[in-house]
């Protein structure tokens, strides 16, 4: 129990260590403050540029498969409880007064320990989305909305199929604003000109 206890604590304070907010340190930027407002890779990229944005999605997907792999490793019944604690803790972020991002990086990073099938499915979906309409928040809300369909049809498991349901709910909350913005025509879309030109 102390074992899981402890886990649990790993997992939520490893979420909460930002790729966005640490690096920006180094470079003196918040990205809270600049673009969509958000502490995510989508954002680091929008406002900093390719190779920052790598070195954030590095960081937020390698926290998210690192609280997973040690909860698998040392407490494997609260494997999956351990995943949603680190997503938790990217969204609200002890060490950045609790404003963080919205998750989907580092649920990516649990997934590829506990279900690597889901990924390039997750992916798949994701790009589809991405190309067919430019919208990076809109692309991961259907991906991750399809994720209850893959663990259903590909007979996943209970655990999975509730990871699958919650992250589901979840990002479709920490990306309301997104929805928002999507609604009423004001959502940026991802801009292509800016990856080509770096
Ligand atoms: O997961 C973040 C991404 O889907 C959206 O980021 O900056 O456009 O709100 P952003």
């Amino acid at each position: 129990v102390l074992a899981a206890a402890c886990l649990l604590c790993v997992a939520y304070l490893l979420g909460s260590l930002s790729g966005s907010l640490l690096l920006g340190r180094l470079r003196g930027v918040d990205v809270r403050t600049l673009g969509s407002g958000n502490a995510g890779g989508t954002n680091a990229f929008r406002t900093q540029g390719l190779r920052f944005a790598l070195g954030v999605v590095l960081i937020d997907v390698g926290k998210g498969a690192l609280a997973a792999w040690l909860a698998l490793r040392f407490a494997p019944a609260v494997a999956w409880p351990a995943a949603a604690l680190a997503v938790v803790g990217h969204v609200w972020p002890v060490w950045h007064g609790f404003r963080g991002g919205k998750g989907a990086a580092t649920a990516v990073g649990a997934l590829l320990v506990l279900w690597p099938l889901a990924v390039p499915l997750l992916l798949g979906v994701w790009l589809l989305v991405l190309v067919a309409t430019g919208y990076v928040g809109l692309s991961t809300v259907l991906a991750t909305a399809s994720l209850p369909l893959w663990a259903w049809l590909f007979d996943a498991g209970a655990p999975r199929l509730a990871f699958s349901v919650a992250l589901a709910l979840f990002l479709a909350f920490t990306h309301r604003g997104n929805l928002q913005r999507l609604r009423h025509g004001t959502e940026s879309r991802f801009e292509r000109a800016r990856l080509l030109r770096r």
